[in-house]
């Protein structure tokens, strides 16, 4: 199976868009995790630059490291109406906040594609609000990655079902699933007594896809079409802020090195920041994708993920799980 056209792992953002400008013209985006050289920057300027986007909505932390993507886009295209919402995904009640600004702004009529592309990785062990099902507490990289996305898009879901037929949620995830399931016994790696900062960006990054899995499993591809996308091994963003603290990517090659049927030889051919957004807007923008939904993209194309990731019974058991961790239900059928 592929997407439509034949780009590769060298395509380019730019390329994507201005092959499918139709389908951006007059539509609103919203990006998570849009800041200065980042993969969501790429992606919101890109479409700015080379379509019509009415609206991009960019939530995030900080208006310091959103300001010059913002500013970037009002010079590129004056047309483009831009939304800040200030956003911490690791916060139950930001997420709240913001998402429900986002659901209560009259411009803001619906939603046409969701790029969730907000995260962390290799952090030390940093506990959040979010308690698991039986109390214990639970740590950044699954909060951000995983929990933050899953309430935000589930309080702003309304306004994407507006947009549908056509409308589309893209989680961004990496091929750093394979590094582990989600631990449904021990989400919270036991307070912090065992935790794997590896298995801890492991877990959240399946969890993206089970996400992306459940939604296609449970809402036709016609009205709402979902994917997970690796967009590769991009290190000029700002991804790796915690080499320092944990040495997440040197014990990270170590173990997909042991990985037993991974071309490790691929892995190593790093993209820059363009080609690192190409896949996200591919998953967000090819038409002839929308009956794959639920899958898996990388390199413009659509992919293999480990099948503990892509697994039903799985993706109904983290549904559940997250929406007891958050406290609400996710509006899925109207
Ligand atoms: N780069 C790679 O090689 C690679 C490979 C595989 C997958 N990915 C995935 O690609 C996505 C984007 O990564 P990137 O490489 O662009 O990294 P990045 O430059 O670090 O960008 C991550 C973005 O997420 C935002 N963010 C972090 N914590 C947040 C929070 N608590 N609330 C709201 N926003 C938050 C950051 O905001 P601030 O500016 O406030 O920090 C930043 O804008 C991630 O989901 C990552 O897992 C990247």
């Amino acid at each position: 199976m592929s997407a439509g056209k034949a780009f590769t792992w060298t395509t380019t953002s730019d390329e994507v868009v201005k092959a499918y400008a139709d389908s951006v013209k007059g539509r609103t985006f919203l990006v998570t995790g849009a800041g200065t050289q980042s993969l969501g920057g790429e992606t919101a300027i890109s479409l700015a630059r080379n379509a019509s986007p009415a609206q991009l909505i960019l939530p995030g932390r900080s208006l310091n490291t959103l300001s010059p993507v913002i500013d970037e886009i009002k010079a590129i295209n004056k047309n483009v109406k831009v939304y800040y919402v200030p956003l911490d995904l690791s916060d139950p009640s930001s997420t709240r906040r913001a998402a429900e600004e986002i659901l209560n702004n009259p411009e803001i009529e619906k939603i046409d594609v969701v790029i969730n592309c907000a995260g962390v990785m290799g952090t030390p062990y940093i506990q959040t609000a979010y308690k698991d099902k039986d109390g214990k507490p639970l740590e950044l990289q699954f909060s951000v990655n995983h929990l933050g996305h899953f309430l935000f898009t589930s309080i702003i879901f309304p306004k994407v079902r507006k947009a549908a037929p056509g409308a589309r949620i893209v989680n961004v995830t990496s091929f750093g699933h394979r590094f582990t399931a989600v631990k449904f016994d021990d989400l919270g790696f036991s307070a912090g007594a065992k935790y794997d900062t590896i298995d801890a960006y492991g877990q959240s990054k399946t969890a993206n896809i089970l996400m992306a899995r459940y939604l296609a499993d449970n809402i036709p591809s016609k009205e709402i079409a979902s994917f997970a996308v690796h967009p590769g091994g991009i290190m000029e963003t700002r991804l790796a802020r915690f080499e320092s603290d944990t040495g997440f990517v040197q014990d990270a090659i170590e173990r997909i090195q042991k990985m037993p049927d991974v071309n490790y030889d691929v892995l190593q051919q790093l993209k820059n920041i363009p080609q690192g957004a190409s896949t996200i807007l591919v998953a967000a923008l090819d038409p002839s994708i929308e009956a794959q939904s639920g899958a898996y993209l990388d390199d413009c194309q659509i992919g293999t993920a480990a099948e503990y990731a892509q697994n039903k019974e799985n993706s109904e058991k983290l549904w559940k799980l997250s929406e007891e961790i958050v406290g609400q239900k996710f509006p899925i059928s109207a």
